[in-house]
């Protein structure tokens, strides 16, 4: 199981250490629960995905906003992929600018336009009246997203490039865009698609990718026009869970930018610049949440054991039925006592992190570490049962440096105007 934790995650003495900091001592400075990140992890990662993919590389700013985190991939040659103002913030925030940065959204506003193209954004156009909206935005590159038919094997909810989905548009209307996107003076680079997340395997992002060259052979043929990229968008899975058996993200790239070359040089093209833009298998795995563990009834049938968030900071179980999996962080050693459900403090019988772990007899005051929990957790947290949001750390060598401070109750009090 240690092997759906972070790269430097070790048990010492019984104690789980990540980048060499005990979890006891990162819940005593930072307070719990708290997101804590592997340094080694991320830039692993990030030279895997690089390395693999050959072409630019956009982390899917949603799976985690946060600005040291963006700073530390664009050290490794990565940008960024905003869907809102807010993410586009953080990204130049970090630094990021002009062809570092793709604006995606399937209604993105003239304000959130603007600024994007202040910013040099490529802008990935998604609905037939975009292309004006960009081009008097002030844009000047653009993709054009189109939506392929293939229905993905993952969660329905993050399933988007199927027949009816709300993203891009399907192959006739976004040859039109594509058209309109030249008449408007938008550069228009190429294509972009993305099948979906998590996915289970490459099947459906093989598929898509074939249909994709044939759709970018009909725009040559129809409109004269040629796509030099080929951006893939996101969707290579992680493992949460023990049970769960996804590919490596690394090895999926490359099979993505190969099959994109065949595909292309298949439809009589001219081989794609590929991009790439991972959010999940950058940073899924290089993230751990501590929470300490409150109540534990032993009932009939069932053990809860407590802990002091939830689906406040991790709604993915509610969400998409996500399964993870625990370790008792300070007595990681001990032998197990048998399996329990792992309960958050919420309001609602439906605030279960874990229906199902084996773990050693867990006590008030225990600190439970759950892998795998990088992305869109606290990018999708909420203030429910008016809980603040936790904090986020990196580690290192030893070291813990605060890169997202928790948010407090008076954070929370200070948006109340009656
Ligand atoms: N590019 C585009 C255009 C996207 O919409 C997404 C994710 C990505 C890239 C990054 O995808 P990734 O590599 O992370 O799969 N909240 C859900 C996931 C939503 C994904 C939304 N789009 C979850 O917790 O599973």
């Amino acid at each position: 199981m240690i092997e759906l934790f972070p790269d430097s995650a070790r048990v010492e003495r019984g104690e789980l250490e990540l980048g060499g900091v005990a979890a006891g001592a990162l819940a005593e400075r930072f307070g719990t629960p708290l997101l804590v990140y592997c340094e080694r992890t991320l830039r692993e990662r990030a030279r895997a995905l690089r390395a693999a993919a050959g072409g630019p590389v956009f982390f899917g700013t949603k799976a985690f906003p946060n600005v040291a985190l963006l700073r530390l991939l664009r050290e490794e040659g990565i940008g960024a992929d905003v869907a809102s103002t807010g993410e586009l913030a953080f990204a130049t925030a970090a630094g990021l600018r002009g062809e570092e940065l793709v604006a995606h959204g399937n209604n993105k506003d003239g304000r959130f336009l603007a600024q994007a193209a202040a910013a040099g954004a490529t802008v990935a156009l998604d609905a037939a009246d975009e292309a004006a909206l960009a081009a008097a935005a002030g844009a000047v590159r653009a993709l054009v997203r189109v939506t392929l038919g293939v229905d993905a094997d993952t969660h329905e909810a993050i399933r988007t490039g199927h027949h009816g989905s709300k993203f891009g548009l399907p192959p006739a209307q976004a040859l039109g865009l594509v058209a309109e996107a030249g008449r408007r003076g938008l550069d228009v680079l190429g294509l972009h698609v993305h099948v979906g997340s998590q996915l289970a395997d490459f099947d459906a992002q093989a598929e898509t990718i074939v249909r994709l060259a044939a759709f970018a052979a009909r725009c040559r043929s129809e409109l004269g026009w040629t796509a030099r990229v080929a951006d893939l968008g996101g969707g290579f899975g992680i493992r949460h869970h023990p049970d769960e058996q996804v590919p490596d993200a690394a090895g999926l790239a490359a099979a993505a930018a190969e099959t994109a070359r065949t595909a292309f040089a298949g439809a009589g093209l001219p081989a794609p610049e590929v991009w790439l833009e991972p959010g999940r298998s950058l940073v899924g795995r290089a993230g751990v949440t501590l929470y300490r563990v409150g109540s534990v009834k032993p009932l009939d049938g069932v053990t809860w054991v407590a802990v002091d968030g939830g689906m406040s900071d991790n709604p993915r179980p509610q969400l998409y039925g996500a399964r993870y999996t625990a370790l008792l962080a300070n007595r990681a050693d001990e032998p197990a006592s048998g399996p329990v459900s792992v309960a958050g403090m919420h309001c609602e019988s439906g605030d279960v992190l874990i229906d199902d772990v084996v773990l050693p007899a867990a006590r008030r005051g225990d600190l439970l570490a759950v892998p795998a929990t990088g992305a869109y957790t606290l990018a999708m947290a909420s203030n429910y049962n008016g809980v603040p949001r936790p904090a986020a750390v990196l580690v290192a060598d030893g070291e813990a440096r605060l890169i997202r401070r928790r948010e407090t109750v008076d954070d929370l009090l200070a948006l109340e105007t009656g």
